[in-house]
């Protein structure tokens, strides 16, 4: 019996509840702060732009309108002072062109390369925009344009990136953290969850292993207390099982009483029926010394008395063999050799019917099986009679054994007519037969149990009864295992 081994944390197998429910979970975890730490950083970045806009604004309002005819527009107080701000004027006035373009970087203000002057000089609308600015990079630039020029300040747009990228890092280190935790966590309370369905299937499971088909059954396995509370879900699926079983013992505990008892009706009844029938067969046996001094008629009939009394007995002893063995193991098994049951049986075959051929082929060395002789006898004898009275005369029968594997197999086979279509089904099944008068013809007693003894006998040497059957070739196979030792 084979129970499943119960994990502490769910193997996360392909198609497992286990695996979804974690998975599940943990993709829900991964999108929602996937959702979250994108929301902040957008709205990290509109707040900063904001600020950044402001403070270009503030610088904007500061430019003065003073002009100077030597030194151009004068500049505001306070205006690029801040560090990495850039301040571009250009201004035509009185044909005259006066250019203020510098950069407040890292070691004071310096002059504005070439290249840049002439991309702010290229500006013409006004207002807030990116632009990305020859060896300085991406600049927020505030542009105000008049008839007589263009004043530009900008700050750069690293005053937003390096705080949001330091932000993204953060959150994505965040995001892995409770993708981490949420899946741990998951796989925790998943296993918590399910380990008592998992026990509920071992149960179920070994339920499932015990042979329930015959006899005598308890069912011994039960879901634990802990884990049939009706309160949560699993523990009312443990419950109802529990239940189940219950019904189900009960209901194998009344077929087996009642089974029971049938058997030892047929036991009871067919032992009951051996001594009259003993004495009428005595008393038939009786008349037949004064046979000469009666008519015909009676002699005849006292005949039939004696010949139907044979066969009544041999149905009774069959039926009371058919009954022990139903009821449980009934056979004295010994290491048996085959060979010379074999050898008895035929030879007992041949004698009862010259006018049939017989073939017996035999292993050189003997070959034992666990057996009780005369039950085994019996099956031989059977399949020996049925071939001799279910065929006409001249039928060549053959016995043959052989060894395969562990078992000992022995087959009779006849070229006769082969068993009637309608019954080769059932054959073994009890009280099966065809024709019965074809059989009276040829001298035999036609019940019907004798292959179903075959088969219970083989059976219940844990072996195994077959037949193949066509016209002209009929085959029964018997298995039965091989003993390891002879005695
Ligand atoms: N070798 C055989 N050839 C043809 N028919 C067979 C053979 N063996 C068995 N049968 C058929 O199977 C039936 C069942 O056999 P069995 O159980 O031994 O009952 P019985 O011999 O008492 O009729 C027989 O009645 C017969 O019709
Ligand atoms: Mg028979």
């Amino acid at each position: 019996m084979t129970h499943p081994t119960q994990p502490s944390t769910p193997a996360l197998n392909r198609g497992t509840l286990s695996r979804q429910l974690v998975l599940r979970v943990t993709g829900l975890v991964a999108l929602v702060a996937i959702l979250l730490s994108a929301l902040t950083t957008f709205a990290t970045s509109q707040i900063l732009t904001q600020q950044l806009d402001n403070q270009l604004v503030t610088q904007a309002g500061r430019f003065r309108s003073d002009f100077d005819d030597d030194r151009g527009p004068s500049l505001g107080d306070g205006v690029g002072q801040q560090s990495g701000v850039i301040v571009f004027q250009s201004v035509v006035r009185s044909g005259t062109r006066y250019v203020r373009a510098f950069y407040n970087g890292p070691d004071g203000q310096q002059l504005l390369s070439a290249a840049v002057r002439e991309q702010l000089a290229a500006l013409d609308t006004d207002g807030a925009r990116v632009v990305r600015l020859e060896g300085l990079g991406a600049y927020r630039l505030l542009i105000k344009t008049s008839s007589s020029g263009v004043n530009v300040i900008g700050l750069p747009m690293a005053r937003i990136t390096e705080p949001i990228a330091g932000q993204l890092a953060a959150a994505g280190v965040l995001t892995l953290g409770a993708i981490a935790i949420s899946f741990l966590a998951a796989r925790e309370v998943v296993a918590r969850s399910l380990a008592p369905l998992n026990r509920l299937a071992a149960t179920a499971t070994s339920v499932s292993n015990l042979e329930l088909e015959r006899g005598e059954v308890a069912v011994p396995v039960r879901v634990s207390t802990s884990d049939a509370d009706p309160v949560n879900e699993v523990g009312r699926v443990g419950l109802a099982f529990n239940h189940m079983l219950d019904n189900v013992e009960g209901a194998l505990a009344a077929r087996h009483e009642s089974e029971t008892k049938v058997r030892q009706f047929v036991a009871d009844a067919s032992h009951e029926l051996r001594n009259p029938l003993a004495s009428i067969r005595g008393y038939a046996e009786l008349t037949r010394r004064e046979r000469d001094s009666m008519t015909p008629n009676v002699a005849h009939a006292l005949s039939r008395i004696e010949s139907e009394s044979d066969r009544m007995s041999t149905l009774v002893e069959d039926l009371l063999l058919l009954a022990r063995l139903d009821s449980g193991p009934s056979l004295d098994l010994q290491p048996t050799d085959v060979t010379v049951l074999m050898l008895n049986a035929v030879s007992d075959a041949r004698a009862a019917g010259p006018d049939h051929e017989w073939a017996l082929s035999l292993p050189e060395e003997p070959v034992f099986a666990r057996a009780d002789r005369y039950r085994l006898h019996q099956v031989l004898a059977n399949l020996l009679a049925n071939a001799r009275t279910h065929t006409p005369p001249g039928t060549r029968v053959e016995a043959a054994l052989r060894v395969e594997g562990t078992d000992a197999v022995i087959t009779v086979s006849d070229n006769g007519p082969g068993i009637p279509e309608e019954i080769r089904p059932r054959v073994f099944e009890r009280f099966t037969r065809a024709d019965v008068s074809r059989v009276r013809r040829q001298g035999g007693s036609s019940t019907g149990l004798g292959l179903a003894i075959v088969a219970a006998v083989v059976g219940a040497h844990g072996g195994r009864a077959e037949v193949a059957s066509r016209p002209g070739h009929t085959v029964f196979t018997v298995r039965v295992p091989r003993a390891a030792a002879q005695g």
